[in-house]
């Protein structure tokens, strides 16, 4: 018989992102603290689940990582239905059920993006495991919260970089595109741009126009304005899909660079900021935000609750049922204040207006 009055593991999945360790953090210590809870983390996610690879999250392993970016886990993109395994692709669902129970564990919170919802929306169906997930990613994209954590820290970086984009494109009188991740949603470009002072933002939820953004940059230059910062995001496209060849293998904003060098005949640099913005340590927001969530997850174990996420809303951590987020996403709606802002400031979003 063991002396804790509940065992809990805990996973992080997916893309990692900044405020993974405070959330693991989070989550550990007030299980621990409050309720003299055992904690677990299986180690690269859903493989480690699947693997029973794991190890135990006590006061000491939990000392320091506040600050640290990455995760203290591990992670993968690893599917537990679909996880390669030698040359094979296995269903591992009931080894993980397995090493749940045969651990005693009495939930498992898993600590993703939209991918990793849909996961755990997975194990929640097909087996008898409580679960309980955050929501994390630099994307900003999983639906039914706020805001995940990770993403205040990577509009920082992607803010400073726009920064110093200016000085550089402003010496050399350069067109400098600068390329933000986000695969399906322009959060990241939108937010970054705005508060980087970006000329043009490009962001898959408005497919762009070439001949907008060519006139745009070159409207500036007739002005006086002998540079421009374009935003781009990874997953931006054009409203003529016949823009970018079929077998362009390129990025979109690969493809943009050149064609507006092309077309507006200013030189042109592209930079793209990459993994860079999932790296180093979390902000203040991230860590608030992480540990919020965190300990709010332990509440819900605590009364017995599973098949949640724990979202940011209006300022508060509340519960979502997982079966609204998993499957979908949260892109930017059109009359967003973001959006908003930008088209008050004349930003050209790629569109006529
Ligand atoms: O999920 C966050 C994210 O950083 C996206 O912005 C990006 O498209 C993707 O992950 C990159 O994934 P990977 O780390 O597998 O290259």
């Amino acid at each position: 018989m063991s002396n804790y009055s509940k065992s809990i593991g805990i996973l992080t999945a997916g893309g990692d992102c900044q405020g993974l360790n405070a959330a693991i953090r989070g989550v550990a210590k007030a299980a621990i603290k409050q309720h003299d809870m055992e904690v677990i983390g299986f180690l690269d996610g859903f493989r480690g689940l699947a693997e029973n690879r794991y190890e135990r999250l006590d006061d000491a392993a939990l000392s320091g990582i506040l600050t640290l970016g990455g995760t203290i886990l591990g992670t993968s993109r690893d599917k537990p239905h679909k996880m390669s395994i030698g040359n094979k692709v296995i269903d591992t669902i009931s080894q993980a059920e397995d090493n749940y129970h045969k651990l005693h564990l009495d939930a498992l919170v898993c600590i993703g993006g939209g991918g990793t919802q849909k996961n755990a929306m997975r194990l929640l169906k097909k087996t008898s495991m409580n679960i309980i997930t955050l929501p994390k990613t630099i994307d900003n994209d999983v639906w039914g919260t706020d805001s995940c954590f990770g993403y205040d820290t990577a509009v920082e970086i992607a803010t400073e970089a726009i920064d110093r984009l200016h000085s550089t494109a402003s010496s050399h009188h350069r067109v400098m595109v600068v390329e933000v991740m986000g695969h399906n949603t322009g959060w990241l470009t939108a937010a970054s741009g705005l508060a980087g002072g970006a000329d043009v933002v490009v962001i898959p939820e408005i497919p762009y126009d070439i001949d907008v953004i060519k006139d745009a940059l070159i409207s500036r230059n007739r002005k006086g304005k002998r540079f421009s910062i374009v935003a781009v995001a990874e997953g931006a496209r054009p409203k003529d899909k016949s823009e970018i060849p079929a077998d362009h293998e390129d990025s979109a904003a690969v493809h943009l660079t050149h064609r507006l060098e092309e077309l507006t005949g200013l030189e042109t640099r592209l930079t793209s900021l990459g993994h860079v913005m999932r790296g180093g340590t979390p902000s203040a927001a991230d860590r608030i935000l992480a540990t919020k969530l965190g300990t709010k997850a332990v509440d819900l174990i605590v009364e017995g609750g599973s098949g949640m996420m724990v979202a940011e809303r209006g300022g508060y951590a509340v519960a979502v049922p997982l079966e609204e987020v998993a499957g979908n996403r949260r892109i930017i709606p059109d009359d967003h204040p973001l959006l908003e802002s930008l088209r008050s400031l004349g930003i050209c979003l790629g569109v006529q207006v």
